[in-house]
């Protein structure tokens, strides 16, 4: 059996249109909130093979979804890489943060993989009770974005912490986003040889940046990234998501060697539909607000998008990732929409 979404990688339409969502095990399931709070505490989520893969699969049974997406996170690497990484209930992801090139050159040289063993097994675990139609994506953040929580220690609104470091010390920058490059090659060839079948690079903060930081701490780092995992991975599948990159995104889906772009929920689809969509596959872009309002809003957001993107090769996707406090029957009005 053909699994959609990998035909659409490769260039041919599907209809209806194959459909994941970017954070689509998460709390708005019942199903997942009680799986957290046996684990107690989210990084032993991601620990935890058997968990995590059960969590993994909790929405492609539910919904009947086209792709799993590994449940981890991007902060996994920082993890490997020998920083302190923890999360705090209810507000996010913490981490001891690197303020200067003395705690920089404390981290690791390179992945400790024995750290990632248990997120390779629990990609086997999941492939093998995956349906043959169903796409199983492992993903990494792209070295900006990773960059971003490491010098910061915390999410913040506009990632100033790691944007002044860039500006004052760009050379030791430099050498971070190098080893976030390296660290992250492996790590995506890692999933690969445990058996994901493509992946998608997280590149959250790509919208903060000025066009000349842009191409220097995030289109040719991940453009490296990419032709590197092409060694080791010949076959690779990529998808990237560069969140508010604006007009960016046609330069981004031409020069970085990706078989797919996804598209926030401000993208201007004419655009993409003109000068990206000809030369690869998009995928997006609802508003994960319009799926927490509903009704006709939600009808008329779904119907826009098919009507602007499903005529080429396309994944239907949200903007970004799905709110915790959405309601499960939007879900399921939005996919009976998509699929007709
Ligand atoms: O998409 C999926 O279902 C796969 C799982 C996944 C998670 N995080 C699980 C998670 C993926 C792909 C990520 C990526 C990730 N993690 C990104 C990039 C994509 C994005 O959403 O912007 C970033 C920036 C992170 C870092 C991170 N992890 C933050 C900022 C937070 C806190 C915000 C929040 O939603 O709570 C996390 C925690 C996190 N990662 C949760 C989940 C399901 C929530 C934790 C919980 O269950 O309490």
């Amino acid at each position: 059996m053909n699994k959609g979404l990998l035909e659409v990688l490769g260039r041919k339409r599907q209809n209806p249109p194959p459909v994941w969502f970017m954070r689509q095990a998460g709390r708005y399931l019942p199903e997942y909130r009680a799986a957290r709070e046996r684990a107690g505490d989210f990084l032993k989520l991601c620990l935890t093979p058997k968990l995590a893969a059960e969590v993994t699969l909790q929405p492609v049974r539910r919904f009947e979804l086209d792709a799993a997406i590994l449940f981890s996170d991007i902060l996994l690497v920082p993890y490997a890489l020998g920083q302190r990484v923890w999360f705090v209930d209810g507000e996010g992801p913490r981490l001891a943060p690197i303020t200067d090139g003395g705690e920089l050159a404390r981290l690791k040289d390179g992945l400790d993989h024995a750290r990632l063993a248990p997120v390779y097994e629990a990609i086997a675990e999941v492939k093998g009770k995956l349906s043959p139609s169903v796409a199983l994506l492992g993903f990494c953040g792209a070295p900006w974005t990773v960059a971003t929580y490491m010098i910061a220690g915390v999410g913040t609104a506009d990632q100033s912490p790691a944007r002044l470091f860039a500006y004052r010390d760009p050379q030791t920058f430099a050498g971070l986003i190098d080893l976030l490059v390296d660290s992250s090659v492996e790590y995506l060839a890692g999933q690969f040889d445990a058996g994901v079948d493509a992946v998608q690079i997280f590149d959250t903060w790509a919208g903060v940046l000025p066009p000349e930081e842009l191409d220097r701490w995030c289109m040719q780092p991940t453009s490296r990234l990419i032709a590197a995992l092409r060694v080791k991975v010949p076959a690779a599948k990529i998808i990237g998501f560069p969140r508010g990159i604006g007009s960016g995104i046609v330069r981004y889906a031409t020069d970085l060697g990706l078989d797919a772009v996804g598209l926030d929920w401000t993208a201007d689809l004419d655009l993409v539909r003109e000068q990206v969509q000809p030369r690869l596959p998009v995928q997006g872009n609802l508003d994960p607000l319009v799926l927490v309002a509903g009704g006709t809003a939600l009808d008329h957001a779904v119907d826009k998008i098919l009507d602007k993107l499903s005529q080429g090769p396309f994944i239907f996707n949200l903007g970004h990732g799905i709110l915790p406090q959405t309601p499960i029957q939007h879900v399921e009005q939005m996919l009976k929409r998509i699929r007709g």
